[in-house]
């Protein structure tokens, strides 16, 4: 009897110094009267090429469609977009971009020639949706738009013609087009991409003379009015540290505003893995890559510091996402995969990574909005749903124009045959009425972390919170079951005496309020 009493003794002592064991394990402090720098909202932009279903049937089905729309756009995926406060949208590519030359998709759309998209499933383009299209739909969305002109097969002169129509509003031959074809006044488009992964399909150049290149053709992308464009030099393929050395070494600050770094997360690109039908191993490796994006943000933030320690040139991810195998049956061109909460994970620490390096990086773009690669929204014919990763942009709306605040987190590993990786994510930003956000991921999949979080400099005594997870890893919305994952109340915070403790549950994303 006595040595029962003694076991469960030892036993309760065990239980109890594993419990404080594992708070130890993950602290925060979030140092919320020490933030400097604006999470610029642009972070939260997106990108949507002339590829598969993104433009034709995404978003454009035309004005005659039975699809409910306005001026031919979508009405449900406007109404959509505009909930996640999309700030701004990339186009018409991507190694699209390289060979689109805009004066084939103005005018009336009878007469605009056809053209092959030679990239994309070498489908026919009738350029029906163009630039007077994408700048409605801009219009409709309440966002920027953000061009990229074609530097890898246009003239010099086109893509000068091209800034002159968007934006002049002085007497010269592209105004005076721009107004036949029905628009007034000038849309003053400030972000402007000279060229697209031109080191690949935008002319397989070398950096040097990719810059001599963008040097000459960003001459000629004049400003106009008060308008001020934001010229945006092709940036560096995943860790190519060299590009960004020489573009930063051959182009002066003054001359360029912004570089932008292209990463996906994948698995092998000759082995991609499908979507929802995923081992463990996969998903490891999958989150493995995904925490590279900090590695990559900080060499290449690095390099710049030294060319441009005034940091005039902000760093731009304008593509960014997980790139699965295309679902089963579908053109293989197209790009098209489902999108599971093992995506929504990669969206929210890669978002947490773009937060903590908010001072540089100005503007990201995941790939691609709508029916291509980490889609927000698919749609079939009339109907829509939207994707887990959507759900995490909707969640982590408030960091955007939030000033970030300073973390420093100590975490437990997740652990695979072997190999570890940081179990929890973090960022946390203070919004202009005060309010605390702090979105927190924890990739583990099947234990949950108990995290201590200590809030100094503030006075704070509620917090609220969202989560998004659900029973398995590959669950995901279909047409038929569009709520299988959606965020929900969380209700595993509390707060007393400026200290947070939090229990995230395994494979999940957290964002809470505390104010
Ligand atoms: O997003 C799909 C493609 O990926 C883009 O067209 C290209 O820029 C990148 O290689």
């Amino acid at each position: 009897m006595e040595k029962l009493a003694h076991l469960i003794i030892l036993l309760m002592l065990t239980f109890f110094i594993q419990v404080v064991a594992q708070q130890a394990d993950n602290q925060m402090v979030i140092n919320a009267d020490l933030g400097k720098f604006t999470i610029n909202k642009h972070i939260y932009g997106h990108f949507s090429e002339h590829l598969g279903h993104c433009i034709y049937e995404g978003f454009w089905v035309g004005e005659n469609s039975p699809i409910p729309n306005t001026r031919g756009i979508r009405n449900d995926v406007v109404e959509a977009l505009k909930k996640l406060q999309i700030p701004n949208l990339r186009w018409p590519g991507g190694c699209f971009a390289d060979e689109y030359h805009w004066m084939d998709g103005i005018g009336p759309r009878e007469n605009r020639p056809k053209m092959i998209n030679t990239h994309w499933g070498g489908v026919t383009e009738d350029n029906s949706f163009g630039t007077h299209e994408f700048m409605d739909l801009c219009e409709q969305l309440g966002c920027e738009p953000y061009i990229t002109g074609n530097l890898g097969s246009g003239s010099v002169e086109e893509m000068s013609k091209w800034v002159e129509y968007l934006n002049s509003d002085a007497v010269s031959p592209m105004t005076e087009l721009r107004k036949k074809n029905g628009r007034e006044k000038p849309w003053n488009v400030k972000y402007w991409a000279v060229g697209n992964e031109n080191w690949g399909c935008g002319g397989n150049m070398t950096p040097e003379f990719y810059s001599d290149q963008y040097r000459r053709y960003a001459t000629y992308c004049r400003n106009y009015g008060n308008n001020r464009l934001v010229r945006v030099a092709c940036g560096p393929a995943g860790s190519d540290y060299r590009w960004t050395e020489t573009i930063m070494k051959n182009i002066r600050p003054g001359q360029m505003n912004a570089i932008a770094l292209h990463y996906y997360t994948v698995l092998e690109w000759h082995q991609k893995g499908a979507a929802t039908q995923f081992s463990e191993q996969e998903y490891f490796t999958t989150i493995q890559r995904c925490l590279f994006m900090d590695e990559l943000l900080e060499k290449h933030t690095t390099i710049m510091d030294r060319y441009d320690p005034e940091k005039r040139v902000a760093l731009y991810v304008d593509e960014w996402g997980t790139w699965w195998d295309v679902e089963p049956g579908t053109n293989p061109g197209f790009l098209y995969q489902q999108n599971t909460l093992r995506d929504a994970l990669v969206a929210a620490i890669s978002l947490n990574i773009f937060n903590n390096y908010c001072e540089r990086v100005q503007m990201a773009n995941i790939a691609q909005t709508v029916n291509v690669l980490q889609a927000m929204i698919l749609t079939k014919d009339d109907k829509m749903t939207v994707t887990p990763t959507y759900h995490v942009f909707e969640m982590y709306k408030v960091h955007q124009d939030a000033t970030m605040l300073p973390l420093d987190l100590k975490c437990k590993n997740y652990e695979f045959e072997g190999n570890k990786i940081p179990a929890v994510s973090a960022s946390a930003s203070k919004d202009k009425t005060g309010a605390i956000h702090i979105s927190l991921t924890n990739v583990d999949p099947k234990n949950s972390q108990e995290i201590t979080c200590e809030l100094r400099g503030a006075k704070v005594s509620k917090v609220t919170g969202r989560i998004l997870t659900a029973s398995a890893l590959n669950v995901h919305n279909t047409f038929e079951k569009p709520d299988a994952i959606m965020p929900a109340e969380f209700k595993g915070a509390s707060l007393s005496n400026q200290v947070l403790r939090v229990k995230l549950p395994a494979k999940s994303i957290v964002v809470l309020t505390v104010n």
